[in-house]
């Protein structure tokens, strides 16, 4: 009976059902793995050493105007050189993975295999990992985490351009022949959401291009197709002697309708996600672009006096290709939004905003955020998750970020908040578990202070603080540190 009880549990999410309740008493699955994470461009500095080429974000970032005080990742927490520091961190807290990625460019200077590879670069990475394994800790690894090689961006335009899924591909392939050994857990990309609209909409991020309304669109186009086809390369040549995984990790911030009453509100909130987590995860699990993005996009081009859509289309043939490529989800998430209808008349464009028809709005009554845009919303997590689990099959899901910054720029190392956080959303998440959900590990985002894109180094999301204005960029363990372990050691909240 108690079988029965637990399977049907697991069956019935009920979405009407307002899920902000008590917190949940109990433990993760035997094996669930604990992690952190952290990205090149954020952590390792050594911008210009040992042969490394230059990237779209280190040309960004010598420009003025770009970051809060013009600030760069050129050396930041200088990673580079402190690998033994940062795995003894990693040891300390008792983790089961680290997640890291890899920069293209500092193997492959001119993101072209033929031109050269940077045989200190892979040094670099082999030592890294190697590092890891003898201490225990799984390294899962991103193949791109936005830094692309400068050459691909001038030569070609970036991922405007048909030619980079081979140039990828290229890059995944030698990656997998020199890791591949030892890595059994990869990401081929981080976030193409954010690289597709804030790299070519808004321009807020490398390589700032403002190509409003398609240009993402064909971003992300190609980087699907680059993902499938380094899929397929793994699953051809290297998986059956390597026997690892590959997949993609994803933004995945939640929706809410305004008013769970409103059919408006609900298709609404329905279109929020699928024009962001959907965009990318409906062709690699269900084989296209959502419905809904074909037919306002659609609408919206053919009003705007277009003769096509703005979004790509995939062919049949591209279709069963791209399907089912996918071994685990990685999912990022921070966040929600209250979601609603707005129309924007099609004059308003193109932009893949106005595409929407729909406005983003936060609650009043959600604490002061820790930056501007990063509410507390802790049951958003859950839904999530569910909605994850309802939509592609009930996929292996491996939360690849969540975690929160400062209040301000602090230099406090009590942060009470960050710990609240974590115990809320690690919390969600553990219900979703309980609802069903295949969740396999977790990675709190992230290990150190670091370079936060835009934003510079005002936004801190580590676990450790890291004092920039010392050369040596010390780490001094926060509140939290102790706070992680301790659910890593109880593997979640016993009674
Ligand atoms: C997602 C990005 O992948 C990561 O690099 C960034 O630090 C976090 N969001 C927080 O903004």
């Amino acid at each position: 009976l108690v079988l029965v009880l637990c399977l049907s549990a697991a069956e019935d999410f009920d979405w009407t059902k307002n899920h902000r309740g008590s917190f949940y008493y109990g433990t993760f699955p035997t094996g669930f793995s604990w992690g952190v994470g952290s990205s090149a461009y954020q952590t390792e500095g050594a911008w210009d050493k040992d042969g490394k080429g230059m990237s779209i974000w280190d040309v960004f970032t010598h420009k003025k105007g770009k970051v809060i005080y013009n600030e760069t990742g050129d050396s930041s927490c200088e990673g580079y050189y402190k690998v033994k520091d940062d795995i003894a961190l990693l040891k300390e807290l008792k983790l089961n993975h680290y997640r890291f990625s890899i920069s293209w460019p500092r193997i492959m200077p001119t993101g072209i295999k033929s031109d050269h590879v940077n045989e200190k670069g892979i040094k670099y990475y082999d030592d890294l990992i190697n590092l890891l394994l003898e201490n225990k800790i799984t390294p899962i690894v991103t193949l791109y985490h936005w830094d692309l090689p400068q050459v691909l961006q001038e030569r070609y335009g970036g991922w405007q351009n048909l030619s980079m899924i081979n140039y990828f591909n290229d890059y995944a392939n030698l990656c997998f022949e020199r890791f591949g050994n030892r890595v059994k857990y990869w990401i081929t990309f981080n976030n193409p959401w954010s690289i597709a609209v804030e790299g070519y909409e808004t321009g807020e991020h490398a390589p700032g291009m403002k190509l409003r309304g398609s240009g993402p669109y064909k971003a992300a186009h190609y980087i699907i197709k680059a993902h499938a086809k380094v899929w397929h390369t793994y699953d051809n040549q290297w998986r059956s002697k390597q026997k690892g995984m590959v997949g993609i990790s994803l933004n995945g911030d939640w929706g809410e309708p305004v008013d769970i009453t409103s059919q408006k509100d609900i298709e609404a909130a329905e279109r929020y996600i699928q024009f962001y987590l959907g965009w990318f995860a409906t062709p690699i699990f269900n084989g296209d672009y959502p419905q809904v993005m074909k037919d306002y996009i659609g609408r919206k081009s053919a009003q705007q006096g277009l003769g096509t859509s703005r979004l790509p289309t995939f062919s049949s043939q591209e279709k069963s290709y791209i399907k089912g490529t996918c071994d685990f989800l990685g999912i990022g998430h921070f966040t929600t939004r209250y979601i609603t209808q707005k129309n924007f008349p099609a004059s308003h464009g193109p932009s893949y905003f106005t595409d929407r028809d729909l406005a983003e709005l936060v609650d009043p009554r959600w604490p002061d955020p820790s930056s501007e845009w990063l509410y507390s919303v802790p049951w958003g997590f859950r839904r999530l998750l569910n909605f994850v689990k309802t939509q592609y099959g009930n996929p292996m899901i491996y939360v690849t970020e969540n975690g929160v910054s400062e209040k301000m720029t602090c230099t406090e190392l009590c942060d009470d908040w960050r710990m609240q956080y974590f115990k809320e959303y690690i919390n969600e998440m553990l219900k979703a578990i309980k609802d069903g959900v295949n969740v396999k590990g977790y990675t709190a985002w992230s290990l150190l202070d670091k370079f936060e894109w835009d934003e510079g180094y005002s936004e801190r999301f580590g676990l450790y603080y890291v004092d920039f204005r010392n050369k040596n960029k010390p780490r001094y363990p926060k509140a939290s540190v102790q706070y992680y372990k301790r659910i890593i050691s109880s593997n979640g909240f016993p009674s």
